[in-house]
């Protein structure tokens, strides 16, 4: 809690599009008081001035504060690392592991020693191996650490069905398992419209494109942009994720949680459907999957780990 305005407060760690666009959602809904904390002088400062002369627009009275010490952030009640290199059109998720295991591992040290009750959200890539690192890192509950993928990867797999069965992607609820990485498991049959699922509404082949679109839904964006990869949605993801701790929502969303034997796999973080409330990660929830899924998703952990294994924690 801070003290000083009575209200939640949020560190954003990492200054770029994603940091500075969730910070910008976080101020906008009001959710709470935000910092915004980069090791680059000035980007911080500037962004969360900027975020915050729009406050007064969005009808907003949260305090937005950018800095380059972490001794700003103490008593944060959620950090949300962003942190690292985004990857370019010839890059996977996974060739980030080097260079950003060295700033998610710097990152998540300093913010935990300043708030050492925080929830900690990991969105830098390759996230699920970066919450595993972070989780090792800050010595912190499995529960209080987790990684931003899923929620994102289900949007686009919801705004892909929309466009294919023109309806509103409010009424589209997806589901997806695995890590955040070419090999994730979107899940047809878990995925509905106002109950229905898809397996109803398409044909098979329409639906293995729309998941092989899913699949690559970053690398789509990366190949667009040429430098620099998404943050409109995946700031949008985040917020939902903050907004479910902070409010004690509840809500079942697929997050990069810890397994501890849960779908099989031990000692794992990876893509699940959990319960986010104000403990975190309150609950792992586990579908029945046939063995088509089960492979499937066998396969990504299979991935998530090999990269583990060179982080050699
Ligand atoms: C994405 O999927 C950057 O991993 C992020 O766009």
């Amino acid at each position: 809690m801070n003290t000083t305005s009575g209200r939640k407060k949020i560190t954003v760690v990492g200054a770029g599009n994603v940091g500075a666009s969730t910070a910008q959602l976080i101020a906008k809904e009001g959710l709470a008081d935000v910092v915004l904390y980069d090791i680059a002088e000035g980007i911080p400062q500037g962004k969360a001035l900027d975020i915050a002369e729009a406050c007064p627009l969005w009808g907003s009275a949260v305090s937005v504060k950018g800095t380059n010490s972490y001794s700003d952030t103490k008593d944060s009640d959620i950090v949300v690392i962003t942190a690292g290199f985004p990857r370019k059109p010839d890059m996977s998720r996974d060739d980030l592991l080097h260079a950003n295991a060295g700033v998610v591992k710097a990152a998540s040290g300093a913010a935990a020693t300043a708030s050492p009750n925080a929830v900690i959200i990991v969105v830098t890539n390759p996230m699920d191996a970066m919450a595993q690192l972070a989780w090792k890192t800050t010595g912190f509950s499995c529960r209080r650490v987790m990684g931003m993928g899923g929620i994102l990867d289900a949007a686009r797999f919801r705004a892909f069905l929309s466009w294919e069965l023109n309806v509103s992607p409010e009424d589209i609820e997806a589901m997806l398992l695995g890590g955040h990485g070419d090999q994730m498991v979107p899940l047809p049959r878990f995925t509905t419209v106002k109950g229905i699922p898809i397996t109803e509404l398409l044909k098979k082949a329409r639906i293995d494109a729309l998941v092989q679109r899913t699949r690559s839904g970053g690398a789509e964006i990366v190949g667009l942009l040429k430098s620099g990869s998404a943050y409109y949605a995946p700031a949008a993801a985040t917020c939902q994720m903050v907004k479910s701790i902070l409010l004690d929502e509840k809500r079942l969303l697929p997050c990069a949680a810890y397994l501890n034997g849960e779908y099989g796999a031990k000692g794992l973080y990876v893509g699940v459907p959990v319960i986010l409330g104000k403990e975190g990660v309150e609950k792992v929830v586990e579908l029945k999957l046939t063995k088509e899924e089960k492979a499937m998703f066998k396969e990504s952990c299979t991935a998530v780990k090999r990269l583990v294994r060179k982080l050699d924690i």
